[in-house]
Formats: C-alpha cells, structure tokens, sequence
C-alpha cells in the first residue's frame, strides 16, 4: 500500500460504527458515544469545581475548554496587536468555560520563540487585563453569564527553541546528543543555577502581572521542549536543578511555591508534557521515525526506548505539583519541533514535518489514554485533556464519551477553535456541526509561522483566507511539496 493510502481520512468513516471499527481494529483504548446529549442534563454540559489556591472553590460551567493557541502577531515589542485580540474574542465566543492559558507569553524577551510572541513585564497590566477584558465581554454576549468563566495565562520560557528576533538564540539546560545539532549550541546557551534561579523571580513577577490583569490562574508551561519542559529531562545536569526527580522538578516547584506567596489568590495550573517521544525525522519514504537508534534517556515519561512511554515520574511530578498548591493539570504531549506527530495528531504535516509514523489516531488515543490514567491516581486535581481536534466530526462523539466515565474533567481544543471557534456552543445547543468548518489538520496553522507569517486557520477562517500571506503560505507549501518528492503527505 502506498503511503497516502495506507492510512484512511477520518472524514472518510461514514458513521460511529466504522470509527468504532477503525479503534477496534488499531487496538486503541478509545471509545465513542453514538449519540451526543443537549441540554442542562448532557454530559458536557456539566458544570464542575475547582478550589484555585487559597481562593474560593470556582465553578466551571461545562466541559469545554480553548487551548492555548499563539499566533505569531504581536509587536516587536511583545504586545498584542488586532489579529492577537480577534483570537481571544472567538476564544470567549466559543462556549467554552475554561480558557487555558490563551497564548504562550514570554515573562522574559530572551525566552520569546519569535520575534512576535506576547512579553509580559510589569507595563503589561493594560494590554493584557484589555485582551482578558475582550474576551470576556464576547463571551457574555454570546453566552450571558460568565461568572463560570475561568481564564487563565500562560508563561513561558522558549529555552532551546528561543527566537527572540527570529534566528535561534538557544538556552539550553544540558548538553542533548541529537536537539543540539538541531540549534547553534556552545557553552553559552547553558544557563547556569544563578540564571535559573533569576528567571525563577521573573516567572513570580509576571504572575503578580497576571493577576493584577484579572486573570483567575496562570499556567507555569512545562511542555512541548520548553524550557521547564527540558529541565525535566536533565538527568545528567549537576547541581541542584538536575539528576533526580526531585531536582529536575525544582525550579518548577520552587517558582511555584513563591508565586503563592506573592499571589495566595492566584490559581495555579501546569500544562505538561505527560510524555515524551525521542527527536524524529523523515525517513527516505517522507515517514517520520526516530532519529536515534538504541535506547533514549531523554524523554520524561518515557520508557527509555524513544517510543514508548512509563508515568511512573509523571505521577510523581503530579504529586510534588498538587503538594506545591497546583490544582489543575492540561495534559500534552512531547514536542511540535521533535515530536510534532505526539504533540499534534495530523494527516497532512507541517512543511518541515514527517508523514505520520502510524495512523494518528493512535497517538490522539495514547494522549487522551494516558490523561484517563493519571487522572484516576490523581483525584486531588482537575485534568484538562488534549488532541481532539483530529477526530474532526467524531470529536464530540469521544469528548462526550471520555466526561462520562469520568476520563477527563474538560475537553481541550486547540486547532478545532481557529478553524470553528463556536464548535463547543453548537454541540452544548444540539445544533449539527458545520462540517464545512471543521479543522482537518491541514497543518497550515504550523507551517505558516515556521515560515515567518502570522498564524491562522488559512484554509477555513475567512478572515485569513483573505490574507496575502496565504498567496505565499501557497507557495512555500508548494516547494515544500516538490522537496518531498510530490508527496502532499
Ligand atoms: C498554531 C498553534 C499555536 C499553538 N500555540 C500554543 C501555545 O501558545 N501554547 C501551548 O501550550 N500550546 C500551543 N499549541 C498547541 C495546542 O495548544 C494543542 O496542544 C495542539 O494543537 C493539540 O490540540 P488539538 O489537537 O486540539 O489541536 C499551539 C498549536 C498550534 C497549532
Ligand atoms: S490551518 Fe486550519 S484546518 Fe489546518 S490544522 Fe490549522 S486549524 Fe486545522
């Protein structure tokens, strides 16, 4: 079987039971409900609870929430801009009642991953609390009440993947075998404990930030090869942030435990890369695969083949997290620059991608699997899932399944809301989904901004069909094409 055939389009599965088929016959530990519920007693429409740190216990009210999806279209100087502001109001339209994080915004310039990345400092109070005040407005209107509306921020440090003004400014925390050809590492890039330890007040600065914008929680990010992320893998750094769990947990906890002194009000959540995959790339058939051969040490939650995966550290993380005042945990997966077909289950790949290695439902299943796992040992913390959107019109279907049996506490979309922001609101109505709308992994969301251009769902939001830069988002994919020997995937 040829490469684009082996693997058959999700929109081709006509109804519940050929997608039933398809997970039966891939072995996934997925399952579906054949209808999905509207109304005040449907399963996702259930409101749920959540004690944010020393604050009143919240109620959210559904089982929606918006990912955090960046757009490359701040200023050069980390402010938000038109484009920036029209996210996070379809953000607040769309039904949801939890917004994690909105966006990744750096809390230090060298930490930015493009030169278009949002920067908070102590100036941000305005910007930031506008954008949190826009999208909160747009929900109202849409939705009415928003006193079950939590919105969060989230702050990161790009670490390895830094762009600060566009090439790669790498901080790395150790010295890796294979991501270390892949960005212009020497010994300066290696931050030390003092510059760990620096940064660490800047995560608390701009938590004081956050919450003095209005925002109910921030994310500290530790996922997708980011810095917090990568300090997780340092078994081999020496001192006090590397080697054992413990150490390797420690900036995340420490920074933690100061935000709660500074912000006892603030809640506190961690988006985490339960898993991690070894670095891959394409193979002389366009198919990714690892890009190491033997055993890999590297990756947290892994199980040391590259491939596979073992919680058992990520069900110690989350105990040292709940113990530090974490209360809820938005659950990823590897990395979109070594890893994109973990982190982002897709049928077409990014420009600078691999075909996917095996169906992707197989990894949308390993993630929403995995999340089940962890959350059952963990019932002192709410787990918002990830990597839905590839089940395009089935999405609903699995969303609904995995709250019932108690799965996951919120649903997380991340691509899904740029291409039908109101999904959530049409399934909550009982509304038929617009199938014309739904995100169908394209990738051009991915291959844009890794070419320079603003982010958005090119193929589906009119708003971005129009743009010029998609006349040149065509052509870069074009050439890309060609380069992979006419193979679109
Ligand atoms: C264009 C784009 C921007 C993203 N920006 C962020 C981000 O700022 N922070 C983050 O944690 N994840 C980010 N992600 C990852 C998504 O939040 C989400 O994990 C991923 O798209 C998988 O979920 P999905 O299958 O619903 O799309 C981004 C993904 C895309 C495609
Ligand atoms: S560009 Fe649109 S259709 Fe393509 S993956 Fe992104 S959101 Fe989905």
């Amino acid at each position: 079987m040829s490469v684009p055939d082996r693997i058959p389009q999700v929109r081709r599965l006509a109804d519940v039971a050929a997608v039933r088929a398809r997970f039966d016959e891939l072995g996934l530990d997925l399952t579906l409900d054949d209808e999905i519920e509207a109304g005040a007693d449907a399963p996702l429409a259930q409101p749920w609870t959540v004690a944010l740190a020393d604050g009143p216990e919240r109620t959210v009210g559904n089982r929606f929430a918006v990912l955090p999806m960046e757009g490359w279209d701040g200023t050069i100087d980390g402010r938000p801009t038109d484009l920036v502001a029209r996210r996070w109001e379809r953000f607040g339209a769309s039904g949801a009642k939890l917004v994690w994080g909105g966006e990744a915004v750096a809390v230090r310039a060298d930490g930015r991953a493009n030169p278009n990345q949002l920067c908070i400092g102590p100036d941000s109070v305005d910007d930031l609390g506008d954008l949190r005040r826009r999208l909160v407005a747009a929900h109202a209107e849409q939705h009415g009440r928003t006193d079950d509306l939590l919105v969060g921020l989230q702050l990161t440090h790009s670490g390895r993947w830094s762009r600060p003004e566009g090439s790669p400014v790498p901080r790395t925390v150790y010295r890796h075998p294979v991501l270390d050809d892949r960005v212009p590492v020497d010994e300066g890039t290696l931050l030390t404990d003092d510059d760990l330890d620096d940064l660490s007040q800047r995560f608390v600065d701009a938590a004081g930030v956050a919450a003095e914008a209005g925002f109910d929680f921030v994310d500290v990010k530790a996922c997708h090869g980011y810095l917090l992320h990568e300090l997780l893998s340092g078994v081999d750094r020496d001192g006090p942030y590397g080697g054992a769990l413990e150490d390797r947990a420690r900036f995340q906890l420490a920074t933690l435990a100061a935000i709660r002194d500074r912000v006892p009000d603030l809640g506190l959540g961690v988006r985490l890369s339960i898993y991690d995959l070894a670095p891959h790339e394409a193979g002389p058939d366009g198919v990714g695969r690892p890009a190491v051969s033997g055993p890999y040490r590297y990756a947290f939650g892994g199980d040391g083949t590259g491939t596979g995966i073992d919680l058992s550290e990520t069900n110690r993380l989350l105990d040292l997290l709940a113990g530090a005042g974490v209360s809820m945990v938005c659950t990823t997966a590897g990395s979109p620059y070594h890893c994109p077909h973990a982190q982002r289950p897709a049928y077409f790949p990014p420009s600078d991608g691999y075909l996917p290695p095996a169906d992707p439902l197989v990894e949308v299943a390993r993630m929403i699997g995995a999340t089940a796992v962890l959350r059952a040992r963990h019932p002192e913390l709410a787990f918002v899932g990830s990597g839905y959107s590839y089940l395009q019109e089935w999405l609903p279907h699995v969303a609904q399944a995995e709250v019932r049996a108690g799965r996951v506490d919120s649903v997380g979309i991340g691509r899904m809301v740029l291409s039908y922001p109101d999904l959530a609101a049409d399934v909550l109505a009982g509304r038929p989904l617009d199938r014309r709308r739904l995100c169908r992994t394209f990738s051009d969301c991915t291959t844009a901004p890794r070419n320079g251009l603003v982010s958005g769902c090119f193929p589906l939001d009119e708003h971005y069909k129009a743009m010029p830069a998609r006349v040149e988002l065509t052509r870069i994919k074009r050439e890309a094409e060609a380069a992979r020997g006419g193979r679109r995937r």
